[in-house]
């Protein structure tokens, strides 16, 4: 049977999977690399450590299987991250991510250059720090000597494209998070390009995400073990890719992903712009389609910041044990009841886009008193990043996309505390993936329909992708955390003046 491979280039590591055409998970690998906080709100990687993971991941893959039988790639990975290329393909500086928070004037430079509601209704969003239009400009401002010898600036996953192929090329579902593209007519746009001063030659080729954008090398080949001249498909970026992954493919269907970031996806048949532009409004990785998503920055994440600064001693039980960490942490999580006994968390550790597109917000506990342990801590993180979930899910709800059940794929739908407090907060039964396998699977099925296995995205999904068990919810519990809602919501307009003024002790 044909083999299909999805590579998902994500913040904490990359994963790779190879896939059946009937939607069976064959092999899979994953391999960490180190993320670089080089200033207050900076988050940066550096695309060779990318590169190395997708090698070993590969080479791990393909030594397991009949390397003849791979009919394709598909690539996905985080949105909006830049990296920035010269004339010789090579990296200029370490790529900027989506989380970094340091565009704040570039945004207001954007805004400023072409108007806010003209931005909105192009590219689907206002100026917002982590994409990467703001990103390119901050260059020119800052770093003029490596602006001049900037050739390309290309999306993560696409750094991997270029390597397997050679090929300098991007999709419309990932390039709608760069903010240069005309989100309406999926084409690089050439007034928002012109008002911000940038050549369109700096971009790449753009297809859509189901286009065959080259063939492995046999440098990459010899690297990879990958046949010489495997189709690579473009993919797209991750929050798409992972709805594909899910068969959130047509309108009225939605999702939760639980990854770093948290992200709420309405898939849509036409550009539907919220009218503030408080959520995303993107082309889809379904050819013809379009979609909206809310977006916070620190939900798996707020977590991971959690496990490794408070729960030292359960990781390493869990590593002598063969446990996941986290499910050491959530069993703590589960001993306490809904609100953490008077604990609530606000999960900006890195500032936050929807709903508050604010770069100065922090987290906070408040609440704190002397009975309060770790366990409380667990427990009000993962409530204080699904009310951060919710806020998405009632922008959607107020544009009358969300209707019905919701599917949930990333590292916290694995867990069943997750999954329950996220149906109760929703009040909406939600629906698990049989795999959780995220983005990566979803370009494998990308690739299905990029190399011919099948005609479209639609009944590729029909075909591969599997839902699994039903999560109802409880009108009582949904009740209880409704009230703890309004204070999560009051808690922020109350303290949002006071972030920025933190900033003056930010370490020089
Ligand atoms: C989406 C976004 C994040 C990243 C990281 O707009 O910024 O979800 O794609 O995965």
């Amino acid at each position: 049977m044909d083999l299909l491979i999805g590579i998902d280039v994500g913040t904490s590591g990359l994963k790779a999977v190879a896939v059946d055409e009937r939607g069976t998970v064959v092999a899979r690998a994953m391999r960490e690399y180190p993320l670089h906080l080089p200033g207050p709100g900076w988050t940066e990687q550096e695309p060779e450590d990318w590169w190395a993971a997708a090698v070993s991941a590969l080479q791990d893959i393909t030594s397991r299987l009949n390397p003849e039988s791979i009919a394709g790639i598909g690539l996905t990975g985080q949105m909006h991250g830049s990296v920035f290329l010269d004339v010789n393909g090579e990296v200029i500086r370490p790529a900027i991510l989506w989380n970094d928070q340091r565009t704040v004037a570039e945004c207001q430079e954007i805004t400023e250059r072409i108007g806010q509601e003209n931005l909105i209704n192009l590219a689907g969003s206002p100026a917002l720090t982590g994409f990467t239009a703001p990103k390119i400009l901050w260059l020119r401002n800052h770093e003029p000597h490596n602006f001049r010898r900037l050739f390309r600036v290309i999306l993560p996953k696409d750094y991997i494209r270029f390597r397997l192929t050679g090929v300098l090329a991007t999709d419309v579902a990932d390039g709608s998070g760069t903010l240069l593209l005309d989100v309406p007519d999926r084409r690089w746009s050439r007034t928002i390009l012109d008002r911000l001063g940038l050549s369109e030659d700096i971009l790449p080729e753009l297809f859509e995400s189901t286009a065959v954008t080259g063939r492995v090398t046999e440098t990459a080949a010899r690297l990879t073990g990958l046949p010489v001249g495997t189709p690579v498909v473009a993919g797209g970026g991750d929050q798409a890719v992972s709805a594909v992954g899910m068969g959130v493919v047509e309108e009225g269907m939605a999702s939760v992903s639980l990854g770093t970031s948290g992200v709420v996806f309405a898939a849509t048949d036409r550009p539907l712009v919220h009218p503030g532009g408080r959520v995303h409004t993107f082309c889809h990785a379904v050819p013809g389609k379009w979609h909206v998503m809310g977006v916070m920055l620190s939900a798996g994440g707020s977590l991971r910041w959690l496990r490794d600064r408070l729960f030292s001693e359960e990781t390493a039980v869990a590593g002598r044990i063969g446990l996941d960490p986290y499910e050491l942490i959530t069993a703590q999580a589960q001993r306490v009841g809904i609100g953490a006994e008077g604990l609530l968390f606000l999960p900006y550790l890195t500032g936050e886009r929807t709903p508050h597109a604010d770069p100065w917000a922090r987290s906070c506990f408040i609440g704190l008193s002397l009975n309060h342990d770790k366990a409380h801590l667990a427990r009000a993180a993962m409530e204080g990043i699904t009310m951060g979930l919710k806020d998405s899910l009632e922008l959607l709800r107020e544009l009358g996309i969300y209707g019905g059940e919701i599917r949930i794929t990333g590292g916290g739908a694995g867990s069943p505390l997750w999954r329950q407090v996220l149906a109760d907060a929703f009040a909406s039964p939600l629906r698990r993936m049989e795999l959780n396998e995220g983005a990566a699977f979803g370009a494998a099925v990308l690739a299905a329909v990029g190399v011919g296995l099948y005609g479209e995205v639609a009944s590729a999904c029909r075909e591969m992708v599997r839902v699994g068990e039903p999560v109802e919810f409880s009108q009582t519990r949904a009740a209880c955390y409704e009230q703890l809602y309004v204070l999560y919501r009051e808690a922020y307009i109350r303290l949002k003046e006071i972030f920025p003024n933190l900033r003056q002790f930010d370490k020089k």
